[in-house]
């Protein structure tokens, strides 16, 4: 049992003191847009290492490399595609994690083995903070998973980070409080080794926002690339979750704000459009849990902007732990 400090004064210096303690291979709890992260020095094997221990994340299962701008993506990926360029150029810092063929940077460790490396420019001042006081000491990457235990729902918030994982830190591990996440669903992946993008997981980076930046139409997205969010059990609350029905007394219930709730259902969350549908639902998820609620209705949101991303989590969700 132990903790991992708490910072929630995210000033020049106390994110200073948080790259030296990622460089000494602790790991650092950060903010970003999407999800909050689970950090570790990505070239550091140990540390590492403790990451996967404190998700209870099995070994074969892949990290995305964080780093401060696109410059830095030459150090850890080969085969850079015109397209690929593109999109970093247009869509980062932000919601979205290209995977290339790894350099001799990103050890098996980190990529879980495969041949190819995942990685993103995140878009949050605290984040690009860390990132660049850690590359001022010579790090090169960030490795950061999203900071929940292995299939549950991820972390928009450091209370939520608090909650997950605070008992699987040790002294000298920190997390970092950049307030509630922006986007609220994790990065689109999109997979830039072959010639034209594929995606792997939707996120805030359509596929119309992909095709309008490459002029190229995306490659089919079934994949044998193992990408841990594909797994059917995720992004689970330990509530049920139930989708399209109408809710019964005592429900949970997760619906935009133009749909009523009915009598004797604790509303968690009543977003006025679908980019604050992604913002909220995730702690609405968790809210369900802190109420000890047994179900969860969720009415999904229509439409194929973050709402495919939406769709995409509560369809895993809704299969359970
Ligand atoms: O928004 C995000 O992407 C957040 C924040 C913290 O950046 N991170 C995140 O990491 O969601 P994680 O580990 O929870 O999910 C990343 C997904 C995993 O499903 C992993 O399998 C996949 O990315 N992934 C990472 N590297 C990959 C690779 N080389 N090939 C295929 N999939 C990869
Ligand atoms: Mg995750």
């Amino acid at each position: 049992m132990s903790s991992g400090q708490f910072v929630s004064n995210c000033t020049a210096d106390s994110m200073a003191r948080a790259a030296q303690q990622l460089k000494a291979g602790f790991l650092v709890a950060l903010p970003t847009e999407t999800v909050y992260g689970l950090g570790a020095d990505a070239t550091n094997a140990a540390a590492v290492a403790r990451i996967y221990k404190a998700k209870g994340r099995p070994a074969d299962h892949p990290l995305i490399v964080h780093v401060s701008e696109m410059a830095d993506i030459s150090e850890w990926a080969e085969e850079i595609p015109e397209y690929a360029i593109a999109l970093g150029r247009k869509y980062w810092p932000g919601p979205m994690t290209l995977i290339f063929k790894r350099s001799h940077l990103a050890q098996d460790f980190v990529t879980g083995g495969q041949a190819t490396v995942g990685l993103r420019v995140p878009d949050h001042v605290v984040a690009l903070t860390l990132l660049a006081e850690f590359k001022k000491l010579g790090g090169k990457g960030i490795a950061a998973p999203s900071a929940n235990r292995f299939g549950h729902v991820s972390p928009t918030s450091a209370d939520a980070v608090r909650a997950e994982l605070a008992e699987y830190l040790i002294e000298g591990d920190l997390i970092l409080d950049g307030g509630p996440s922006s986007v609220g669903v994790e990065s689109t992946i999109i997979d830039c080794t072959g010639s034209a993008p594929r995606v792997l997981r939707p996120g805030a980076i359509t596929a119309e926002m992909i095709t309008e930046v490459t002029g190229l139409g995306l490659a089919d997205s079934i994949s044998d690339i193992r990408v841990s969010g594909s797994l059917e059990n995720h992004y689970s609350p330990a509530a049920q979750v139930i989708l399209d029905v109408t809710p019964i007394s005592g429900d949970g219930f997760i619906a935009l704000s133009n749909v009523p709730t009915p009598a004797d259902v604790v509303r968690l969350a009543s977003p006025s459009n679908n980019e604050e549908f992604a913002r909220l639902l995730y702690a609405a998820l968790r809210s369900a849990d802190e109420r000890s609620l047994t179900r969860v209705v969720v009415n999904q949101p229509a439409g194929d902007d973050v709402a495919i991303a939406i769709r995409d989590r509560l369809l895993r969700a809704s299969r359970g732990r």
